[in-house]
């Protein structure tokens, strides 16, 4: 490959990348049951990227036509000094090169942080929520409290971020009852939300049985029970949910559904880990250490070049429901959702 030669983020199924995931840190506040092992060991702190190394693969890639980053963890927003980073990507925005900022967080911490986030220029904010009743949050969180979570939503809110979406997983057998209670919290808060079938990553259980997800059919049957839904178009640069339009609203429901509907043929992301592996699939272990090539003295063409050539190993799609074992062994936490 010359100088000369256009990068092109397409991968060898014809998928065209525009939007990459990053990972500021493995580290969280919460447990989530789903997510994490009661008894986690991180990385130590030699082997996450700087915040100057994360700028600085955020800005190859927005050159190489990505519109839009989401910045995730762990939780990140636990992630010191990341206030700086929101800047520094909040800089690269523009008309025809970074569209949408996104931020996946647990809410812990937004009471402190929505107004930088949003003086830094984020634009998107997903909240992961999956009950509203305080005892079952801290069962699902094992240390989180619901009351920060949502004060936090609320402190957002009064920041008019152009969409907060509301993220709840829902396990059969534990928060199935909070599926309305949920939506209509969305909706009198005009906030959007997404259910989520629960993937198994890491081995989060050992000892108890398998968690076990809640089909999307499941929770659309009863959504329908009791609200007339629309369906609607994706947003521009989003990934898995299918959205509806809560009638009489102005909120959206999404489904995402890992294993009922399988939305690989549209994927159109990659995502780098705290530790700096270029991930070409959430379900799959394929990736390319960018941190080495970092450290190595790289250029931001060689740079560009290697990620554009790991893109023929993205794999045609995920495969979650073999039976037994969960089939990628590295923890949500890792991989940033
Ligand atoms: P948008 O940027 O609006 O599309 O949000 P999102 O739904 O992709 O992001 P979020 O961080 O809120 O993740 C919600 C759920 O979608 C989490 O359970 C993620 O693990 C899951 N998810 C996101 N991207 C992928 C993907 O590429 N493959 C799979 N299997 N799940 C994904
Ligand atoms: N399956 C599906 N979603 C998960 N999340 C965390 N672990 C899992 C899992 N095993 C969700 C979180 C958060 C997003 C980043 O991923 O609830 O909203
Ligand atoms: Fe933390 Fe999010 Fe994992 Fe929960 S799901 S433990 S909030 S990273």
């Amino acid at each position: 490959m010359t100088q000369s030669t256009p990068l092109q983020l397409i991968d060898s199924f014809n998928r065209r990348i525009d939007y990459v995931r990053l990972s500021v840190t493995d580290r969280c506040d919460f447990r989530c049951t789903y997510c994490m092992a009661e008894e986690m060991t991180f990385l130590p702190r030699s082997k996450v990227l700087s915040l100057e190394e994360i700028a600085r693969i955020a800005r190859v890639f927005v050159q190489l036509g990505v519109a839009k980053l989401r910045v995730t963890g762990g939780e990140p927003l636990v992630r010191r000094d990341v206030t700086t980073l929101f800047q520094e990507l909040g800089s690269l925005r523009s008309e025809d090169g970074l569209k949408e900022l996104a931020v996946t967080t647990n809410g812990s911490q937004l009471v402190r942080f929505a107004p930088a986030l949003r003086a830094a220029g984020v634009t998107t904010l997903n909240v992961s929520l999956d009950t509203l009743d305080a005892a079952r949050f801290r069962a699902l969180t094992r240390t989180g409290t619901l009351e920060d979570v949502i004060a936090g939503i609320d402190a957002a809110r009064e920041q008019d971020f152009p969409r907060i979406r509301i993220n709840a997983v829902v396990l059969r057998g534990s928060n199935e009852g909070d599926i309305r209670p949920l939506l209509d919290f969305a909706l009198n808060r005009g906030l959007d939300i997404a259910f989520i079938e629960e993937m198994p990553l890491g081995q989060v259980n050992l000892a108890g049985k398998p968690l076990e997800y809640l089909p999307s059919d499941t929770i659309l049957s009863e959504v329908k029970q009791h609200y007339n839904l629309n369906s609607e178009a994706t947003p521009e640069h989003s990934g898995p949910a299918r959205y509806w339009r809560v009638d009489g609203s102005s909120s959206r429901m999404g489904l995402i559904s890992p294993h009922s509907n399988n939305f690989c043929a549209s994927c159109n992301r990659l995502r780098v880990t705290a530790e700096g592996q270029l991930l070409l699939c959430l379900g799959n272990e394929h990736s390319i250490s960018l941190r080495d090539l970092l450290r190595d003295g790289a250029s931001d063409f060689e740079l560009s070049s290697a990620i554009v050539a790991a893109l023929n190993d993205k794999p045609e799609q995920h495969v979650f429901d073999q039976p037994d074992q969960p089939q990628i062994m590295r923890f949500m936490n890792a991989s940033g959702g």
